[in-house]
């Protein structure tokens, strides 16, 4: 029986796992070696199908999920010049995301697991896009600040040890991708919004003044309601009175008040705790302007970053692969009932 096995199970350093993503709209796999060396990291995006929607549509997620599955599989084990007897443990992002595109994974690889009769991994999205800063520096130890800013969190987090966290704050309201998203919705942009604006604001100037939400306040925590409610405001106002607007300023200012209060925050964590290494995670963090502005006030303040490259910001494997090997070597295992979690506790 699979479920007397897992408790026999033996945990080995050199860990080889198997990780498999499908929370959005990206079905990806990875192999990853001892939780810090990418073997390979594989990904499809249905993307391009949601476009015309203005936002991620469920029931396609999940189909494109279910076509592209064993085929991102296949490629990552190939890639990773390994064969399926190879691989230790199967890890799997069973939360936070779209239930029908999570069940997609969670069901192929609980399959996975029980035919090769090996571990299979619980993972939270929210702690993958932590642990991707693993796969950007093999040496990097806890304890260390961690900037989270994804489309579904934002927050500032002491990650004390491997997998042990202190939220210092989050976000009262949306999430900074969130504001993002729906500020591009205002500005005529196409999904997905953040990538859309930071292009735009390249071409115009941080000029319009919007509110830096809860700067110098509120402790750690984030608010960004208020932020495109000014937006929209100053966007329907000028188109009420007919007045022309620079949709490039918008974006640009806009991306500043976001961006800018993250990095305030972070750095002010690293000082207040007195932990001289930031890292980050989650889509915003592929932001150009965020990356910029992030490095210089760490070499301002004489603090190490480590910033995973963009693929690794965005959704990815690579991350669940890193988390995986942590939670393996907790000897966190599923069984077979292992059910996927539209929403993940932030603190789980
Ligand atoms: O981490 P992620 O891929 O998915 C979640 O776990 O939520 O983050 C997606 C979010 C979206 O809101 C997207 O607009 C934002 O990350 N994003 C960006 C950029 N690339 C992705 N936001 C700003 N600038 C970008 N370059
Ligand atoms: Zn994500």
């Amino acid at each position: 029986m699979y479920a007397d096995k897992i408790k026999e199970f033996k945990i080995k350093k050199d860990a080889v796992i198997l990780a498999i993503e499908s929370s959005c709209d990206e079905t990806a796999a990875a192999v990853i070696k001892s939780g810090r060396e990418i073997l390979s990291n594989e990904i499809m995006s249905s993307c391009t199908e949601h476009i015309k929607f203005g936002g991620v549509v469920p029931e396609i997620a999940s189909r494109a999920h279910t076509t592209a599955i064993s085929l991102v599989v296949d490629k990552a084990v190939k890639s990773a010049g390994i064969t399926l007897k190879d691989i230790d443990a199967v890890a799997v992002t069973y939360g936070a995301g779209l239930l029908g595109a999570l069940l997609v994974g969670v069901s192929y690889a609980k399959t996975l697991a029980y035919s090769l009769g090996i571990p299979l991994i619980p993972v939270s999205h929210i702690r993958g896009h932590l642990s991707a800063a693993y796969l950007a520096d093999k040496e990097l130890k806890p304890p260390f600040i961690s900037l989270l800013a994804s489309g579904g969190h934002t927050a500032v987090i002491v990650v004390k040890d491997y997998g042990d966290y202190q939220i210092l704050g989050s976000t009262l309201d949306d999430a900074v991708g969130e504001a993002f998203d729906k500020v591009a919705r205002v500005l005529g942009l196409t999904y997905p919004g953040g990538p859309n604006i930071e292009r735009l604001a390249k071409e115009g100037e941080n000029n319009i003044k919007l509110p830096k939400m809860l700067k110098g306040e509120g402790g750690y925590n984030f608010s960004y309601s208020g932020l495109k409610t000014a937006v929209i405001n100053y966007t329907h106002g000028k188109e009420q009175k007919g007045e022309e607007y620079n949709r490039a300023d918008v974006a640009s200012s806009f991306q500043s008040s976001a961006v800018d209060i993250l990095i305030e925050k972070a750095v002010e964590a690293s000082k207040e705790y007195n932990i001289p290494v930031i890292t980050a995670g989650g889509g915003v963090v592929a932001n150009g302007y965020l990356r910029d502005g992030l490095t210089k006030a760490c070499e301002k303040n004489s603090i190490k970053l480590v910033l995973p490259p963009k693929g690794l910001c965005t959704d990815n494997a690579a991350m669940i692969g890193a988390e995986g090997y942590i939670q393996y070597q907790k000897g966190n295992f599923a069984s077979l009932d292992l059910n996927a979690s539209a929403r993940v506790d932030l603190q789980l």
